[in-house]
């Protein structure tokens, strides 16, 4: 049988405590699908700085390039926030992305239903909202050069080339083809050249796909309209820093941070981690939400071992114990009781093995208070 090696990073915060409930869904699949996965943790961010004096070493880099997938927990914290940019714990998995060569960031945005009170948006705002956001990932402001600063100036680099443009364009129409849906190219062409460039090549590749119906919004509105009505949106196509933003703002259409999972794809590699960060006020309580993380490992399955029914399943274990109003802190209703990072995972554990029915309050034994 084929082994899938995985790297594992958990990396700074609560980035340990919810890879470890993504490895035990994963062990779990493992067993019932019956595929076998070759495991190596490596450190990466602060983690990494600790030991090695850098974000990520080049051992560990090489280490991903010869693995089918990469799951990444969350990197940074205050600790190491003073450091010089090169140093900082982001910069590992800039790195990574960088040298995986993952252009490809897609952000689905999916309101579950039964969550929809624990969003600051009113929620016949967002109930049937199903956005996804295409954000370029190794290009933009994040890599430009010349970049720096000194005690007189600070400056980065906005650049994009044609082919960079070309190919995350793709991979939105093409995305938007298989949802029978649209695309919202979002940029600052009002105002800036490489967003002017940026609309011109959209428009170009749009030609490819021309039954596919293609707006363009400026990233102000854009931000606007994802809070007014996130409904007129299906795939959002936009450069790396419009694309951090905008997923931020998309993650409150589902409720929380906690929630939103990722996939960064390139031509030959793949890594997949949750959008929110550390949290570091949270971490090692063992109350962290570790859906993010767990759907992050449905995408996984999805697509870099092209096992849909597996993600199928993780995703309705998820939706099953949502539904039967479990929830970690950052989700909970305000008049009842949260479960801990581990009694989520052991409750979407046993929901995915065998469809338990939660509705008994009695299962969860240990709570913690809000
Ligand atoms: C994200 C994060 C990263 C980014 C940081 C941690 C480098 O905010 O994945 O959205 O800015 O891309
Ligand atoms: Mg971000």
């Amino acid at each position: 049988m084929h082994k899938t090696k995985l790297t594992i990073l958990p990396g700074d915060g609560i980035g340990p405590e919810v890879i470890d409930a993504a490895l035990a869904i994963l062990d779990v699949v493992g067993n019932q699908f019956n595929l076998e996965f070759e495991l190596q943790k490596e450190l990466v961010g602060g983690a990494s700085l600790d030991v090695y004096g850098e974000p990520i070493t080049d051992a560990v880099l090489e280490k991903c390039k010869r693995s089918d997938a990469v799951l990444l927990g969350a990197v940074g914290g205050q600790k190491w926030d003073n450091l010089p940019q090169e140093k900082k714990p982001e910069k590992g998995l800039l790195r990574l992305r960088e040298s995986l060569g993952l252009f490809s960031n897609l952000r689905p945005a999916i309101i579950f239903e039964p969550l929809a009170d624990a969003s600051s948006l009113k929620k016949n705002v967002i109930v049937g909202s199903d956005v996804l956001v295409v954000r370029e990932l190794t290009g933009g402001i994040y890599f430009g050069e010349p970049r720096g600063y000194n005690n007189k100036e600070g400056y980065n680099t906005l650049r994009y080339r044609k082919n960079e443009v070309q190919r995350i364009a793709h991979v939105a129409f093409q995305l938007a083809d298989k949802r029978n849906g649209h695309v919202t190219s979002v940029d600052k062409a009002n105002v800036l050249d490489s967003s002017q460039f940026w609309r011109n090549i959209v428009h170009d590749v749009h030609m490819q796909y021309s039954h596919i119906p293609l707006t363009d919004m400026y990233i102000d509105n854009a931000a606007m309209q994802l809070v007014r009505d996130p409904k007129q949106f299906d795939v959002i196509l936009t450069q790396n820093m419009f694309g951090d933003i905008l997923s931020d703002i998309a993650a409150m259409i589902t409720g929380s941070l906690g929630m939103l999972p990722s996939a960064s794809i390139g031509e030959n590699h793949a890594l997949y981690e949750p959008v929110h960060g550390t949290a570091p006020e949270i971490a090692g309580q063992n109350i962290a939400n570790p859906i993010a993380m767990i759907s992050s490992v449905a995408m996984m399955l999805e697509i870099t071992l092209n096992f849909p029914q597996a993600a199928k399943q993780i995703n309705t274990a998820i939706d099953t114990v949502l539904n039967a109003g479990i929830r970690t802190a950052d989700i909970v209703h305000h008049d009842s009781t949260a479960v801990s990072t581990s009694e989520m995972r052991d409750c979407i554990i046993e929901s995915f093995k065998e469809n338990v029915d939660y509705s008994e309050p009695s299962i969860v034994e240990e709570t913690v208070k809000e």
